[in-house]
């Protein structure tokens, strides 16, 4: 790993992803020795006019109110880290200023050999993504004789639609390097989805399967038991499909239908990603059902009419060799029944079944990324007994009990801890994100134009009939008796 002095710098220091993600995932990686005290230091940067230490007060209330992190020693030798500045996102004043704090920390730390490096974290709202990169480029870039980098990480959503994509994506393409671009997806950082190409590559016993001649369908489901909670501003001009599905869920979806890479390599993993997604049909509009819970519009942010979806199924069809006819069914929604995000890989009938166990169910390959991280597989076996009689078990790996004592990291905290060592794996490439919009950006286009309409739903219910009907009308079984 590089060493030398390195600037972490958050923009967009008094908002909430701040405070509730950034700054947790930089106090983790602190804890853990991965940020270095002799190295490190951290500036917040923001309109508000704050001192240092009502910054430091901030994020210590979040943080202690979580019994993870407790108030202790490193919490506040972490804080001592932190520096705040003000300024504008559109003016030279407050990145000058911004600048000569980064190099007199610089300069204060020269004596440790190696390059310096500043990691720009933009907790922004994309609209001034282009102005603040624009900024950093004029005004804070690593000028360090040594080498080292200048780095910037930006959060979804980019874009609003194919079109709007490009435009941002030209516009900080134009300033920065690829290299020099990390647009997180947090769903790629998070254990399972990890873990997915370990499980479908270093596995013999799903080599041979992982196709249409054996899985019937694919289901990739997140749910949540809450609703828009003071963010119905934001998410109305987003909605379901732009919040989780067309990001969250198309990534994982890349992972569980992509071919093997070359080698573990980012531009290597990515290649496959993209074919995955330029592989993607049109969607057809009998196989998406929107929803929106019934209580939504109270949220006086919420325009009364609003016809944005809180709840979506819809179905993608990757058209070549491994996955022709087998549909992936992406199902997302806020306000339903339960917290779970999974995904459900569901194998075909047994040809010639002599047991006639059809009806208990199919064997079904589930990864479930939260809550209670699990891998299980769903078997047919022998009812204990005296009787020959069949049942549905499964195999299971649940983490808390395998892994007891082994903390999972947060899926912030590895990603930040990738971007300082630069390595883009997890993180999606221009053109990945160009394919995920030309796929969805038809929908989005009849949903804003009011062409689709989502169906009412109770909140705390499963969301719409009509998309349990749409799983089964695409072959999705129900296991039973288990
Ligand atoms: C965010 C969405 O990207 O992901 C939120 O904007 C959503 O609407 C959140 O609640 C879910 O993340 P997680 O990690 O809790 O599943």
């Amino acid at each position: 790993p590089e060493t030398g002095c390195l600037s972490i710098i958050v923009l967009g220091a008094s908002g909430d992803l701040a405070k509730k993600k950034t700054f947790p995932a930089l106090f983790n990686l602190y804890r853990q020795g991965f940020l270095l005290e002799h190295e490190v230091h951290i500036f917040g940067y923001a309109r508000t006019k704050i001192s240092d230490d009502d910054l430091r007060n901030r994020i210590r209330g979040y943080l202690e109110k979580d019994d993870s992190y407790g108030i202790s020693e490193d919490l506040l030798k972490f804080l001592q880290l932190i520096k705040y500045v003000s300024g504008s996102y559109d003016s030279e004043e407050g990145f000058r200023l911004l600048d000569k704090e980064i190099s007199e920390h610089e300069l204060s730390k020269n004596s440790i050999e190696g390059s310096s490096r500043r990691l720009f974290y933009l907790a922004l709202p994309p609209s001034v993504y282009p102005p603040v990169c624009r900024m950093i480029k004029q005004c804070c870039m690593n000028k360090s004789d040594l080498g080292g980098w200048t780095r910037i990480v930006v959060e979804k959503p980019f874009g609003k639609d194919l079109e709007s994509s490009e435009t941002l994506s030209s516009q900080i393409g134009e300033l920065f390097e690829e290299p020099q671009i990390y647009r997180i997806d947090h769903y790629l950082g998070k254990e399972l989805v990890q873990n997915m190409l370990v499980l479908r590559f270093a596995n013999r016993l799903f080599l041979p399967l992982w196709n249409r001649d054996n899985i019937d369908n694919v289901q990739i489901v997140f749910r949540e038991d809450f609703g828009t909670e003071g963010r119905g501003g934001y998410f109305d001009e987003y909605g379901i499909i732009r919040d989780i599905i067309q990001n969250h869920l198309l990534q994982v979806l890349c992972l569980v239908a992509m071919e093997k890479p070359i080698l573990l390599k980012p531009e290597h993993i990515r290649d496959e990603k993209v074919k995955v997604l330029q592989s993607v049909l049109p969607i057809k509009d009998e196989e998406v059902v929107l929803g929106q819970y019934d209580g939504y519009r109270d949220d006086p942010t919420v325009p009364d009419r609003s016809n944005t979806p809180t709840f979506a199924t819809v179905i993608l069809r990757i058209h070549n060799e491994r996955w022709e006819g087998v549909p992936f069914i992406l199902k997302a929604g806020k306000a339903l029944n339960s917290r779970k995000a999974e995904i459900r890989v569901q194998f075909k009938d047994v040809p010639g079944d002599i047991f006639k166990c059809k009806k208990q169910g199919r064997n079904e390959f589930v990864i479930r990324l939260q809550p209670s991280e699990a891998i299980y597989m769903k078997l047919t076996v022998k009812q204990p007994g005296l009787e020959m009689s069949t049942v549905q078990s499964e195999l299971d790996l649940s983490y808390g009990q395998r892994y007891q004592g082994v903390a999972i990291p947060e899926a912030y905290e590895r990603l930040i801890l990738d971007t300082i060592r630069g390595d883009q794996q997890h993180f999606v490439r221009r053109d990945e994100l160009k394919a995920a919009w030309e796929i969805f950006t038809p929908v989005l286009h009849r949903i804003d134009n009011g062409e689709m309409k989502p169906i009412l739903y109770k909140p705390g219910s499963r969301g719409p009939a009509e998309a349990d009907q749409l799983l089964e009308r695409a072959g999705y079984v129900q296991t039973h008796g288990y």
